[in-house]
């Protein structure tokens, strides 16, 4: 089964926010994602919009060759503007005005109702919708009660133990579980956040995941990496 790969570019916009200009370009680094071989972009609007601005989420989605994933908060003027805008998926994430990132998944049972309707106009509107869930049965099972195609499995806790060498073989038994059973259900299993190579590796193991959004390490890598051919090529003015 192939996998698939989104990558989430809300930081090129922060770094561009960072000086209110133009560049980077979320447009420009998402023709060169697509180019490289990657299956989607994925933004996060948030209602703060520190990154990802609706002016970027309508020039990402008027291309209609750019399978955009919109994350979005349970929030009906969310809805609203995604509608207006056609993305070809949907992932409704908690959203915390005082958090750096998304800190965990949906509290599916507090929302339920909410979550229903707001899925159910998406589905309607045949864009793919997905839920962020911590893994946990329960919640998988609340997903495809709710109408959810997807779910996309926060991948946090795992990222973290991975990175600080600690033992991780609970957790990863724990989402795998938890893929095995939701595809079993009929949700499509993706997975998502905090990942770097060692992470993927790990976890792509695990047959069921279909789909993997990684942002920020896929940012701070192409810094690091490009750097180097930047600065040559401004020796090459200067000398
Ligand atoms: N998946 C979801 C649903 C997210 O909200 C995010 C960003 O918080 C990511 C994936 C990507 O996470 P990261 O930037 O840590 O790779």
């Amino acid at each position: 089964m192939k996998k698939r790969l989104g990558v989430n570019i809300d930081h090129v916009a922060t770094l561009r926010n960072a000086r209110g200009e133009k560049h980077p370009d979320p447009y420009t680094v998402a023709l060169y994602v697509l180019k490289a071989g990657a299956d989607s972009i994925t933004v996060h609007l948030r209602e703060d919009r520190r990154h990802i601005k609706d002016m970027d989420l309508k020039i990402l989605t008027s291309n209609k060759l750019i399978p955009v994933n919109l994350e979005i908060a349970s929030d009906l003027k969310m809805v609203k503007i995604a509608l207006k805008n056609k993305p070809s998926f949907i992932c409704l994430v908690p959203e915390k005005r005082n958090e750096i990132t998304t800190e965990g998944g949906l509290n599916l049972k507090k929302n339920k109702n909410k979550i229903k309707k707001i899925l159910e106009i998406f589905n309607r509107n045949n864009i793919r919708t997905s839920l962020f869930i911590n893994p946990s049965l329960q919640d998988i099972k609340l997903s495809k009660t709710l109408g959810s195609k997807c779910i996309e499995i926060h991948t946090g806790k795992i990222s973290n133990q991975i990175k600080q060498n600690k033992n991780y073989s609970r957790e990863l038994t724990k989402i795998k579980k938890c893929a095995i059973y939701a595809k079993n259900i009929g949700l499509e299993v993706h997975a998502g956040h905090g990942m770097d190579y060692k992470t993927t590796k790990i976890l792509n193991k695990i047959k069921q995941i279909k789909e993997f959004n990684i942002g920020h390490f896929i940012i701070g890598e192409s810094v690091s990496h490009s750097i180097s051919k930047v600065v040559k090529k401004f020796v090459k003015i200067l000398r």
